[in-house]
């Protein structure tokens, strides 16, 4: 890629080689535990396996972490579920796409192993709906440790919220998501307070004012029922029944 085609550090910053051997300890292991106060293994791990489902679509991969880790071993959404597992991938780097879609295939299998049929969408999930996703419906829908990382303010960045409503299915659909909250929130903890800073000032990051009132706020008038909790600096949040008018 040439410097001109180059995008927002928040993008460039996923190369093979951070996506393969440094993604998953340093972001999901040390950051997510000792800067943001919301343990990956104990917190968003089954706070994501509760709701995946055999037709999911995950947006904002990076390595696939949580979806591979849902599908290891099984081939297939859970044990109890006949159907094909369908896992569309979202994401605006084509690196993280690859790298998802290998950690999958290498951890998915086993002898009940059920296909699994992988869609992979380039797309920035601040933009309209891709035409291969425009007459879709999920089941469940996932955005972990996304909006932290998007540019442009909490109005550009969570009118995703709403395109995503449009392709969740109506009826027991269920959209979940994790985001690090901005400085505020960062008020206890010295460390978090200026990660929280350098990630900003270096463009890996975009949520210094990032609150929670506004996300609350952004989801409610996406959908009708909406759960959030604060763990450490970052926000759980969970939606369902997409409203009529999306
Ligand atoms: C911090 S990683 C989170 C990955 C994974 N969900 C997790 O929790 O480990 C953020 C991911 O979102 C992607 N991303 C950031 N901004 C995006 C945007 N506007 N549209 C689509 N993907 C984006 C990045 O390429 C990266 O894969």
């Amino acid at each position: 890629m040439s410097s001109s085609e180059k995008g927002p550090i928040s993008r460039e910053i996923y190369t093979e080689r951070l996506l393969r051997y440094i993604y998953d300890w340093l972001v999901l292991g040390f950051n997510m535990k000792y800067l943001w106060r919301c343990p990956t293994k104990s917190v968003l791990l089954p706070f994501f396996k509760e709701n995946f489902s055999a037709n999911h679509l995950d947006c904002g991969v990076a390595t696939g972490y949580f979806p591979a880790a849902c599908l290891e071993g099984s081939g297939g959404s859970k044990p109890d579920e006949e159907q094909n597992q369908r896992l569309a991938l979202l994401d605006f780097n084509p690196n993280c796409l690859r790298a998802t879609e290998r950690a999958i295939l290498s951890r998915a299998g086993g002898r009940r192993c059920r296909p699994i049929d992988i869609e992979r969408v380039e797309a920035d999930v601040t933009a309209p709906l891709s035409a291969t996703l425009q007459h879709a419906k999920f089941r469940s829908i996932s955005m972990f440790n996304l909006l932290h990382c998007v540019p442009g303010g909490a109005a550009h960045k969570l009118q995703s919220f709403r395109t995503l409503g449009r392709v969740l299915e109506p009826e027991g659909g269920v959209l979940v998501g994790c985001t690090v909250l901005g400085e505020e929130y960062a008020a206890r903890w010295w460390l978090s307070r200026l990660a929280v800073r350098h990630m900003n000032r270096v463009g890996m990051f975009h949520n210094l004012d990032d609150n929670r009132e506004d996300i609350e706020k952004a989801l409610g008038d996406a959908f009708e029922d909406v759960q959030t909790w604060l763990v450490g600096m970052t926000l759980l949040f969970k939606a369902r029944k997409p409203r009529a008018n999306l």
